[in-house]
This record gives structure tokens, C-alpha cells and sequence, in this order.
């Protein structure tokens, strides 16, 4: 995470809101910022990585592919994924970006599990992190609240045991593109003085559309997962949300009769860090983790795109950390 913090009293000075409308609509308070010249989505993506390799003790060499899922690419080309394995020594490793907005993690878990469960390879890094604030228009009230920067990241490896990564329910919808997009930029519309003069490189979202069809699908597609891996309130550990939306997050949680005290949370702090929400969960409540451990993790994001993914946990977190 970036150092500085972004409060929503700071937020009152900029545009035309208050701590208390973020916090009942949003349950956010504060996020963080990357700032600095020359700073990308990349810087924070090496820093994951970096932690996660002195953690694990495993040489970078030994790495086998990375995939980064990120919207916000330092730039177009090069992969950001590329950057990332060059700066910590991931030599022989092969890496691209993964581009599926808030559910791109979901998304890259399960490409990267497919990887190992193939026998292909044996040490695959999925990070998922954004640098939100470099295309949020912090004169628009209903987009720059909610989003903030930040990235981590998860290493797979294979196993005979009976843990991993044990099913998983991806889904897109293109149609959704009309209700959250960034409009130039890209090859439709690339960048001129027009573009910039009209504000068309920043997040476009039709808040209440997109919220409808978060609570509706998110809430959906976990129960799916629930009910084929025949798990229960009892058996789940952790619900592990995307955080968007606090109140999101509950509806998810009461559809699946789920209590508060087994479902990660920390949109409080961080805000909708878009590819960054899950794993920066799983960092942040790794201590708590046990082997065995339930996790029904689900997201949904821009495209539309959403999913879930039941992984069960591999060590006990308390003897990483
Ligand atoms: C964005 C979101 C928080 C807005 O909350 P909401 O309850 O739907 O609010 P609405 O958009 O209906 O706006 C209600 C009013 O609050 C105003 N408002 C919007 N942002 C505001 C802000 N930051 N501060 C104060 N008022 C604000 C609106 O202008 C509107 O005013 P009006 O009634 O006078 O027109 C909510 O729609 C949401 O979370 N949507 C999903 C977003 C999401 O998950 N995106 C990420 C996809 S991964």
C-alpha cells in the first residue's frame, strides 16, 4: 500500500461531499494515494512481490509465469506483468497482464491454478493491484470517493494434499460496458487535446445501475459456488467480497446466511482498489488464516465481468506472517 492516505475529510475540500455520505453510502473513510513522478501501478506490484518472496524464501528464478490483473498498466504496452518480473529477478519467468477490472484477481486465480492443476508449471504469481487515482477526475464526486490505490499478490504452487484452489465460476456480460468505462484512450478513441479537454480519460460509472447488478450477481454466483462444493454457513471459514461497496458486501453475506465476524473486510481503509481488493484481504487476515480453512471468495466488475472461487487454505498464516 502507498503511504498516503486519502481521508474523506480531505475528499470535503475537493469536491462537494461529506465524511458522512461516504461513510453510509460506501462504508469508506479513507484510501490510499501513489504519488510521485514516474510512480506506476508497477511500483507496487514489485513491492508485493518482493514481500511475498522474502516470505517465502523461493528464488525468483524459480518462478514460472506471472499474471498481473490490472486496468491501470503503466502503460498500453509493455505488460505491466513484464516490468514486475524484470524488476525482481523473475528471469525465467513468462508474464502478461490480465485485463478484467474488479474481478481480474478471481480471474487470475483461476488461470493460474489451471496452470499448475495442467502439470505445466510449478510456481505461478497472480498479482492483482490498480492505481485508481490516476484515472479517477477528482472533480466528479461519484467516482472519486469510492476508489483508491494499492496491489498484492499470491504465489501457487502444486500439492498432493487436499487444499488449493477447488472450484471456480467465472462469467462476463459486454453489454455492461455502456454502465462503467473509460472512454479514450484507447484505439476507439485515442488520446488528442479533444479527449483530454472533454475529461474522457477518467472512470465513467452509472453508480446505481452498476450497484444493482453487483448485489444481484455477486450474491448469485456465490451461492452457486456454495451450493455445488456443498458447503455451509458452518463449513465456510471466510467470505472474502470484492470491496466495492460496503453495503454490497452485506447483501452478499446475508444471502448466503453468512455472520460478520467470517467476512473479510478492510474498504474501511482502502477503499475499491479494483484488481487489488482480494488479495490485499488475504494479506491483511492472513495471521487469522488456518490450514483447511473455507474461503469463498467472489467479485464482480466493469465488462461486466464476476465470479467466485472456493480455495481451500494451504498453511496455517499465523507461522508465515
Ligand atoms: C456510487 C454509489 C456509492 C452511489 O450511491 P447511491 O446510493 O447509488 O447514490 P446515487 O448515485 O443514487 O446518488 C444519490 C445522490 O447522492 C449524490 N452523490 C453522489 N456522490 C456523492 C458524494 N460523493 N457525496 C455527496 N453526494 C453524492 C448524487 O448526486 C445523488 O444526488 P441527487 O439525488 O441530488 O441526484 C453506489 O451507487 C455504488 O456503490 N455503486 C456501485 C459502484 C461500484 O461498485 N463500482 C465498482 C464496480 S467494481
Amino acid at each position: 500500500m502507498p503511504d498516503y492516505i486519502l481521508t474523506n475529510k480531505e475528499l470535503e475540500t475537493m469536491v462537494e461531499t461529506t465524511d458522512e455520505w461516504i461513510t453510509s453510502r460506501t462504508g469508506i473513510k479513507e484510501r490510499r494515494i501513489l504519488k510521485g513522478e514516474n510512480q506506476g501501478v508497477s511500483v507496487m506490484g514489485i513491492a508485493a512481490v518482493k514481500d511475498m518472496l522474502a516470505k517465502t524464501k523461493i528464488d525468483p528464478k524459480e518462478i514460472d509465469c506471472i499474471i498481473f490483473a490490472t486496468i491501470t498498466a503503466d502503460m498500453t504496452f509493455p505488460a505491466t506483468a513484464n516490468i514486475v518480473a524484470t524488476a525482481v529477478g523473475a528471469v525465467n519467468a513468462f508474464s502478461y497482464d490480465l485485463g478484467a477490472a474488479c474481478s481480474g484477481f478471481v480471474y487470475g486465480l483461476t488461470t493460474g491454478a489451471s496452470f499448475i492443476q495442467s502439470g505445466m508449471y510449478k510456481k505461478v504469481v497472480v498479482i492483482g493491484g490498480d492505481k485508481m487515482s490516476a484515472i479517477l477526475d477528482y472533480t466528479d464526486r461519484t467516482t472519486c470517493v469510492i476508489f483508491g490505490d494499492g496491489a498484492g499478490c499470491v504465489l501457487l504452487e502444486p500439492t498432493t494434499e487436499d487444499v488449493g484452489v477447488m472450484d471456480s465460476i467465472l462469467k462476463s456480460d459486454g453489454s455492461g460496458e455502456v454502465h462503467l468505462h473509460l472512454k479514450a484512450g484507447g484505439s476507439r478513441l485515442p488520446a488528442s487535446s479533444e479527449t483530454v479537454d472533454k475529461r474522457l480519460h477518467y472512470v465513467y460509472q452509472e453508480g446505481a445501475a452498476v450497484y444493482k447488478f453487483a448485489v444481484t450477481n455477486m450474491a448469485e454466483v456465490s451461492s452457486q459456488i456454495v451450493e455445488r462444493n456443498h458447503l455451509t454457513n458452518e463449513t465456510i471459514s471466510w467470505l472474502v467480497p470484492h470491496q466495492a461497496n460496503k453495503r454490497i458486501i452485506d447483501a452478499t453475506s446475508s444471502r448466503l446466511g453468512i455472520s460478520d465476524d467470517k467476512v473479510m473486510m478492510n474498504i474501511q481503509r482502502y477503499g475499491n482498489t479494483t484488481g487489488g481488493t482480494i488479495p490485499l484481504l488475504l494479506w491483511d487476515y492472513e495471521k487469522k488464516l488456518k490450514k483447511g480453512d473455507n474461503l469463498v471468495i467472489a467479485a464482480f466488475g466493469g465488462g461486466f465481468t464476476w465470479g467466485a472461487v472456493y480455495v481451500k487454505w494451504a498453511y496455517d498464516g499465523s507461522k508465515r506472517v
